[in-house]
């Protein structure tokens, strides 16, 4: 599985699947453009049949490492996709010399929190009402490198 640099020409399927993997939380297509911009970012999806159907991107501080999204096509879930772009989070945070990765997830998202734990994450503490406006807890999770 060949996990690939995003691109701005990747922004409109990344609206797309936001919409449909965050819903209400959903980035706008220019939170998006201004997350492929930023500092210290670094962005990379999964094609299939030529069509992105899965992304993650991660924020470097200088220290530690934030994974600032990951998200796979309902359609192509099950497939080992996210755990290929969690393992390139974690690869890239490591190249950049990060001690830690950091991230946080939704307290009833069983899907994420199974796949963060089989890398290594453990949970740190929670996060009350962290997710607006659904109004739900997060786990904060790390895995030290
Ligand atoms: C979390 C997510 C990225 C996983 O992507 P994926 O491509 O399906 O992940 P994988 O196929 O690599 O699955 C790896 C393991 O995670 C666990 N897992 C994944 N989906 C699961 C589900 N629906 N229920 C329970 N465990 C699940 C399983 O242990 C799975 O291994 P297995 O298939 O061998 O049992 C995907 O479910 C997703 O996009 N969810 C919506 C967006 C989201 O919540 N992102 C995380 C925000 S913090």
């Amino acid at each position: 599985m060949t996990v690939r640099a995003l691109a701005t020409a990747d922004l409109p399927r990344l609206v797309e699947l936001e919409h449909v993997l965050f819903g209400a939380s959903a980035w706008t297509l220019g939170m998006l453009t201004e997350e492929l911009g930023a500092p210290g970012r670094a962005y990379a999806g999964v094609d299939a049949d030529g069509v992105l159907v899965g992304y993650a991107g991660l924020w470097f501080d200088g220290d530690v490492a934030q994974v600032m999204t990951i998200g796979v096509d309902p359609a192509a879930q099950r497939r080992g996709i996210g755990t290929s772009l969690l393992a390139w989070v974690v690869d890239t945070a490591r190249d950049l010399g990060a001690s830690a990765v950091l991230l946080e997830v939704r307290v009833d998202n069983d899907a994420a929190i199974t796949l963060y734990e089989r890398h290594g994450f453990e949970v740190l503490g929670r996060r009350r009402r962290y997710y607006q406006p659904e109004d739900v807890d997060a786990f904060t999770m790390r895995l030290a490198l």
